[in-house]
């Protein structure tokens, strides 16, 4: 590690690595210096100039976001001279800002709000008219108010830099300079609602939060988003039992403050008008409105009927509830309905790789991996469409340490902008490799594919940038096209990866069972550390297959479950049904959100609570465990594990079940489900727990179905259609 640099500010010893910014060598000493272009992890701007400090020996006043350390450097923050220069700056800075904090979407946690207070002149000696402009729409849910914006360009630096995306710059010059969208008068882009987060002040603002109420009006309830396997924190802004917002502004989580458009916004899915309130009972072959109590008892005595008469039970969970629901109902499907029959929706072959990896250790990856690690080889997946959380870990990870990226998919795909090398699959037909069936593509107007060429790959900073390529990301002449097998690709790839000191290899469906072994033994013959990552698609995907949501000893799969004439079917959570399946069953019952094709078939249907309504544990693609906060209720529905406890209850199976309060049956997964005794308050506070099943292996049935389902950016299986803002966005269309 190089010497530390030594110097001083406002008059206190400060230590800090060389080519350290003299703002964030402050920030460490406790000194804060006032910025608004400048922003952690993007490019340097120096456009706004409110971090002016004196330093000594130098003949002006100095930018604390440009000037690195330097040995023996005085510096000073808070002189007569500082004051006035900040006062100065922001009365420059409000020449055309309106001030209308009282009814502007950011007041109370606006950047420029909290300056003008603590160091803004009481009146302006600007007499002038100032420039107005009308606010303009540039999608359902970024909205724009010109004259409120001070030019900082982080939107348009965390749109290229951050997203990949490039979807914002800058028009006009002088006084008359706007931030315009990519295409004409709108956006086409992730929607992913970042540049609004981080605008400094109210210029961009939130289609679905706009007008809505204040900061401090709500509280902020630290969930998990329900969506993809990424395993994205989300504070819900909560007021009178209603998600008003969701961001992640205070950077907790896996993903600091990153959420794409579904952790974002798609949790509007939960005040969907179609959203179940009440038990529904067949009566006379139509679905009826009953109480809860009716409804319970219902399912209680068919149940018992069923165990009685020696009937056969299927048990079919969920890629969405929790660790606590699921392992809960494979103890009920196990020791209280004595059934083998139980399966999930896999959508990953997780199995496969903890059984490659079995007496290995050290050998899953993280979310963090993906962010730290030398060298990622991407195989099958989309990112950006389908795991975006990892999609902007590997960008920030290229951006900021120089990773080597490496891609080989069937599709043009995000990353092939900063691989290495990336390689086309061919596949014969002309269908992607693998089993893409439905939201992969690239939308119209952004083909990630498209090469520009440029000197050096440093990122650049700026709108517009110096190469012709808007996102700064500089592609070389690195696609290729490949062979029509993964495993000759990966040959072709051979010597670059093993002159790699490090590397991750994030792989999806196209590896299964012995695939996944071939795909180990390969990273083992790299002679390299290598981790995996198996993509899954859902948020709780993993911990359906840790729980045990899988066929016993002779037990059916999901698919063989719809096709037999079972006496009873319990559906919890899932939409086998979707793609015209009849039920087969004699019995069905469907816990579930809305009236999907599954349930519409059931004897009876049981409102469940959502993600946002309840408290327990998931775990995502990674492994890692979090905890989800309980952010409001929906009149009506439970969560499952409630459900499934007054089931038990209502046939006197309780006492064999143990309680269903989540921490209690938390408390017993980390007992006996192998990995899973991970330390709690990594979790309690906010954290996430990596498990170790690689000592020992998860549940698996050999000859499984998996199958992705390989949602783009704008859906989210049946949970998705349920979302407004999935659906009212542009893109959404066009990527279906
Ligand atoms: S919503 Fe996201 S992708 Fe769209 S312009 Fe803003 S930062 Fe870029
Ligand atoms: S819209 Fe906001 S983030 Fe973008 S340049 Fe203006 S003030 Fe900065
Ligand atoms: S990346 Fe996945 S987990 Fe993160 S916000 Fe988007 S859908 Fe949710
Ligand atoms: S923060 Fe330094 S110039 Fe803007």
């Amino acid at each position: 590690m190089p010497d530390l640099v030594k110097l001083t500010i406002d008059g206190r010893p400060v230590q800090a690595a060389p080519g350290t910014l003299v703002i964030d060598a402050a920030k460490t000493a406790g000194i804060e210096i006032p910025a608004f272009c400048y922003y952690e992890g993007l490019t340097l701007q120096a456009a706004c100039r409110m971090c002016l400090v004196e330093v000594e020996k130098m003949p002006k006043m100095m930018t604390a976001c440009t000037l690195p350390v330097a040995e023996g450097m005085v510096v000073r923050t808070e002189t007569a001279a500082v004051a006035q220069a900040r006062k100065y700056t922001l009365e420059f800075l409000l020449t055309n800002h309106p001030l209308d904090c009282p009814v502007c979407d950011k007041g109370g946690e606006c950047e420029l709000q909290d300056m003008v207070f603590r160091y803004g002149a009481g009146e302006s000696r600007y007499t002038e008219e100032k420039v107005h402009t009308p606010e303009k729409q540039f999608s359902p849910v970024v909205f724009f108010d010109a004259p409120r914006c001070i030019l900082c360009f982080r939107c348009v630096r965390i749109c290229n830099e951050g997203m990949g995306v490039g979807a914002l710059g800058v028009i006009n010059r002088g006084v008359v300079s706007e931030i315009a969208p990519n295409e004409g008068d709108h956006l086409e882009c992730d929607e992913c609602g970042a540049c609004i987060d981080i605008c400094p002040v109210g210029a961009l603002t939130s289609g679905t939060y706009r007008y809505q109420t204040r900061p401090w009006e709500m509280q902020h309830v630290g969930a998990i988003c329900t969506h993809c396997g990424d395993g994205c924190k989300t504070t819900l802004g909560v007021r009178n039992n209603h998600i008003i917002r969701g961001n992640n502004r205070d950077r907790s989580g896996i993903n600091g403050e990153f959420l794409c458009i579904k952790g974002r916004y798609a949790f509007d899915f939960y005040d969907h008008p179609e959203r179940l309130q009440a038990p529904l009972v067949r009566k006379n072959g139509k679905l009826e409105e009953v109480s809860w109590s009716e409804a319970l008892e219902t399912v209680a005595n068919r149940f018992n009927q069923v165990r009685a008469d020696g009937g056969t039970f299927g048990v079919i969970g969920s890629n969405h509830t929790t660790n606590e629901e699921n392992f809960y109902l494979r103890k009920f499907a196990r020791e209280v309905l004595a059934t083998p029959h139980i399966d999930h929706h896999r959508t990953g072959d997780v199995t496969a790789l903890v059984d490659a990896l079995s007496g290995k250790t050290g050998q899953m990856a993280t979310v963090a991996d993906l962010y730290t690690r030398k060298a990622v080889l991407v195989l099958g997946a989309d990112l950006a469409l389908e795991h975006p959380l990892l999609s902007f870990q590997i960008r920030a990870n290229y951006r900021h340490h120089q990773a080597h990226v490496y891609a080989v998919t069937a599709e043009p795909v995000r990353e092939d902008k900063y691989t290495v090398a990336s390689i086309r699959i061919r596949v014969p037909g002309g269908a992607p490799a693998g089993q893409h069936d439905g939201d992969l593509g690239v939308i119209p107007g952004r083909d990630v594919g498209a090469v520009s060429t440029g000197p050096g790959s440093a990122p650049i900073g700026g709108p517009g940038g110096a190469t012709g390529d808007p996102t700064g990301f500089v592609n070389p002449d690195n696609v290729a096209p490949g062979p029509p097998d993964y495993f000759e690709a990966l040959e072709q790839l051979r010597d670059r990866l093993k002159a790699e000191p490090e590397l991750v290899i994030v792989f999806d469906d196209s590896f299964q069972g012995p695939n996944v072994h071939r795909l180990v033994e390969f990273g083992e013959s790299l002679g390299i550390p290598v981790r995996y990552i198996c993509l899954v698609d859902y948020s709780n995907s993993r911990g359906a297959l840790d729980m045990g949501l899988v066929p016993g000893e002779g037990g059916m799969r999901l698919d063989q479950m719809l096709a037999a004439d079972l006496s009873a079917l319990w559906v919890v959570g899932a939409n086998p049904m979707k793609n015209g399946v009849t039920r087969k069953a004699d019995f069905l019952v469907v816990q579930d959100l809305f009236l999907t094709e599954t349930a519409l078939q059931a004897d009876v249907v049981l409102p469940a609570a959502s993600a946002y309504e309840k408290s327990g544990t998931v775990t995502n693609t990674t492994g890692e465990v979090q905890r989800l906060k309980h952010a409001i209720n929906t009149m009506g529905a439970k969560p499952d594990l409630e459900i499934m406890g007054f089931i038990a209850r209502q046939m006197d199976a309780a006492a064999a079940l143990g309680p269903w309060v989540p921490e209690t049956v938390f408390a017993e997964i980390r007992r006996t489900v192998h990995g899973y005794d991970i330390p709690l308050p990594v979790i309690d506070t906010g954290g996430a727990a990596l498990t170790m099943p690689v000592n020992g292996r998860v549940s698996g049935t050999p000859g499984a179905v998996i199958h992705s389902d390989h949602n783009g950016l704008f859906a989210s299986g049946t949970l998705g259609r349920y979302s407004k803002v999935l659906n009212s966005v542009l893109e959404g269309r066009l990527d279906r």
